[in-house]
């Protein structure tokens, strides 16, 4: 996206970002509060030693350069003392603001280009990836061979073998599948790209450019764990769902309950330092047929004024970390950015917006952050994927490093020239939303989260046969990265 077509807070955070670090929001409380803040920010980075930025660029630094007047500097009625604890929150990948996508069929080329490639590279690295051949080279051979390919169409004979068009960007090859090679029970999707391990048949008329695949390779996540025995610095971190404000199966006793013990005393909730939102704060407008009849509140600005006025209630001293999800205002493919501008003005500077999905370090863990759209199309297709039990598809988003590996169905993809939805770099944590189940299982090292909801079935779900767990808030201490849940339906 053009620099001219950002709004005020993420052009400064943009200048903030080129230069390697972030604002934290006691920052942003700040320079709201000077006049025209991008030239005091474009003066301060100017005079200042860049190397000697603060990471993150607090109110306490930007003071030492804007000496403003106490009446100048808005607080929100908060402690700065607390707010500084809050900040700790290292941006390491989200769309906003980087959007090039124009929807042209050209960005679809060159985003499938830049998936192939990308994992391409994962796969390479490979014990397995040693070896590969380009297939226009192994076309020209005959016997055994590995190739590094996307899957394109796949149809299957009447006698059960698969066919599976296998592509690397410069040729293809037809690979064929026996029903009693290893490589048949692996579920394959259209799109994913995989090592083919097998042989080139021979050059006879029958088998003309056919590659017999033995077993099929993922990308996969290492094979002994990621950094299991990694734990983060002390601090808790809460995941608490799908908020769904403004619909009437809203639970507002519940959600009072959670007001009231996070505000408490209680030792868990006093260590608590992260609120963690995977998306819909909202229940929104027009998201399913007939939604206005399951409405309380029917204008999208006033759900976000109620959630915001609801957050408000959560003490200074938590940071609460949002994306959005398919009900909330932002565009509806994937990847999706952060609110705008006018909605986060709603809010205390204590919320922080980032896109869908987004990667953040945080108590110094690598937090994955995705809505999760794509589980019920998973669930759709693949045997050993269910709505009821949404890590079972997080995991099958792990094995192919990719958050929507199913391409067509009811999670549209924006074609970026980067693909923003591929887990180039495997999280310590990888949580998701919109399914409304609270599911959570360790794979290979990393902790997945699916956290719950504030709304009841719905009478949408329950035709869809949908059934929430809600008012169920997962807990996660970073230092021993033990998960609790604790419920308040
Ligand atoms: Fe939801």
């Amino acid at each position: 996206m053009a620099f001219w077509r950002l709004g005020m807070r993420e052009k400064i955070l943009k200048l903030f970002a080129d230069n390697n670090t972030v604002l934290a929001p006691d920052g942003w409380t700040l320079l709201r509060g000077v006049d025209d803040p991008r030239s005091v920010v474009e003066k301060i980075l100017c005079g200042c030693d860049k190397d000697d930025l603060p990471f993150p660029v607090d109110a306490k630094w930007l003071q030492s350069y804007i000496a403003p007047t106490k009446s100048e500097i808005p607080t929100n009625g908060s402690d700065p003392s607390t707010e500084s604890a809050v900040m700790m929150v290292k941006v390491m990948h989200d769309i906003t603001g980087n959007s090039t996508c124009t929807g042209e069929l050209k960005d679809f080329v060159t985003h499938f280009n830049n998936r192939y490639e990308k994992l391409r590279a994962i796969l390479s690295k490979r014990r397995e990836g040693r070896g590969c051949l380009d297939i226009s080279v192994a076309k020209k051979r005959t016997g055994k061979a590995k190739i590094i390919a996307m899957v394109g169409d796949m149809t299957e004979t009447r006698n059960g073998y698969k066919i599976l068009s296998l592509e690397d960007g410069k040729d293809k090859i037809k690979g064929m599948i026996n029903p009693n090679s290893p490589a048949y029970d692996k579920f394959v999707l259209e799109d994913e790209v995989i090592i083919a391990i097998g042989e080139v048949a021979p050059k006879k008329k029958q088998y003309q450019e056919t590659f017999f695949i033995d077993d099929i390779i993922r990308p996969s996540l290492p094979r002994h764990g990621n950094n299991v025995s990694k734990r983060g610095i002390e601090g808790k971190i809460a995941f608490i769902g799908d908020l769904h404000v403004g619909s009437e199966s809203f639970m507002k006793e519940s959600w009072s309950k959670f007001i009231s013990w996070i505000n408490s005393e209680d030792t868990v909730a006093k260590d608590i330092r992260y609120i963690i939102v995977p998306g819909d704060m909202i229940d929104g407008i027009g998201i399913y047929p007939n939604q206005r009849d399951d409405l309380e509140i029917s204008d999208v600005y006033e759900q976000y004024r109620e959630v915001a006025r609801m957050l408000s209630e959560i003490p200074d001293r938590i940071s609460v970390i949002t994306i959005p999800g398919n009900h909330d205002i932002v565009r509806n493919p994937e990847p999706q950015p952060g609110l705008p501008e006018d909605v986060q003005s709603m809010f205390s500077s204590n919320v922080l917006f980032f896109g869908n999905p987004a990667l953040v370090d945080i108590c110094d863990l690598k937090i994955l952050m995705y809505h999760g759209s794509s589980i019920t199309d998973l669930a759709d297709i693949h045997p050993n994927v269910s709505n009821e039990k949404p890590t079972t598809a997080m995991i099958e988003m792990l094995e192919r490093r990719h958050l929507v590996p199913v391409y067509g169905k009811k999670t549209p993809i924006a074609p970026e020239e980067q693909d923003h939805l591929l887990i180039d770099e495997v999280p310590d944590i990888f949580v998701t939303g919109h399914i409304h189940r609270c599911n959570i299982e360790e794979y290979r090292g990393v902790m997945l989260i699916n956290s719950s909801t504030w709304q009841e079935q719905t009478d949408y779900q329950k035709m869809r046969d949908i059934k929430p767990e809600p008012a169920k808030v997962v807990i996660l201490d970073s230092s021993s990265k033990k998960v609790s849940i604790k419920n308040f339906a």
